[in-house]
């Protein structure tokens, strides 16, 4: 009538993983996608009003949903590889599902680290700068910029790895479908940090 316990506590934290990871990745787009090339228009004299209470706004969001996805998915790791033994496949080698989702964890564990010990320390010296603090370094802006790059980049591969290991029945893991998902995946954010450098401002 009702599941056990580990596949409630699955659906569960899945959920939740996934919300987070919307809330995460949906800024880290924001960030890139729209924020960046509105900066570049942006007079400087307007910063200091208009960056701290937009920009800290989102970067609440944005890394605490990444904490979320990032301890949710720790638990979805051990419910799902560590206690259900999906790590392994018959023979006891590492399972095609297991190869897909440690590219995936990997991937999106150094994005969370990037968003709180690259990302995050930088942004408060550069916002608390515009509001009055001491002046940034000025390695600070590149530092996160160089970040937030790498991890708009990652986020592709990441969330090949993520969704692709539950479903290694129609998408295995081979040298083949790993080019092939690396490629689309790196070629699709590289097309849209293209679109975003182009998208009409007028109506
Ligand atoms: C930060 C490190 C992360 C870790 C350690 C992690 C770990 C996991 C694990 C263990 C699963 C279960 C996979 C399975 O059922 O085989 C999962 C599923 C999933 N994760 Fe993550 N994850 C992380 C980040 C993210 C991010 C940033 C997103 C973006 C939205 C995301 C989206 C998903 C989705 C959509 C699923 C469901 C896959 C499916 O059922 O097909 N994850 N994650």
């Amino acid at each position: 009538m009702f599941p056990d316990i580990d596949s409630t506590l699955q659906a569960i934290f899945r959920w939740f993983h996934i919300i987070a990871g919307i809330t995460w990745i949906g800024h880290l787009y924001f960030f890139n996608f729209v924020n960046l090339p509105f900066q570049g228009g942006l007079d400087k004299e307007l910063k200091p009003k208009v960056n701290p209470p937009l920009v800290l706004r989102a970067l609440y969001f944005f890394r605490w949903g990444a904490m979320w996805t990032f301890l949710f998915g720790l638990a979805l790791f051990y419910l799902i590889y560590i206690r259900g033994g999906a790590i392994k496949d018959a023979e006891g080698h590492l399972s095609e599902r297991g190869m897909w989702i440690l590219l995936g964890g990997l991937l999106g564990t150094i994005m969370w680290f990037n968003v709180w010990f690259v990302i995050w320390p930088r942004q408060k010296k550069i916002l608390g700068a515009m509001l009055g603090g001491p002046a940034a370094p000025p390695t600070a802006a590149p530092q996160a910029a160089l970040a937030s790059k790498v991890n708009t980049y990652l986020s592709g591969p990441m969330m090949w790895g993520m969704v692709a290991g539950s479903h290694v029945n129609i998408w295995p893991m081979t040298w083949g479908t790993f080019i092939v998902a690396m490629i689309l995946a790196i070629g699709l954010i590289h097309g849209l940090y293209a679109v975003s450098r182009k998208v009409k401002t007028t109506v």
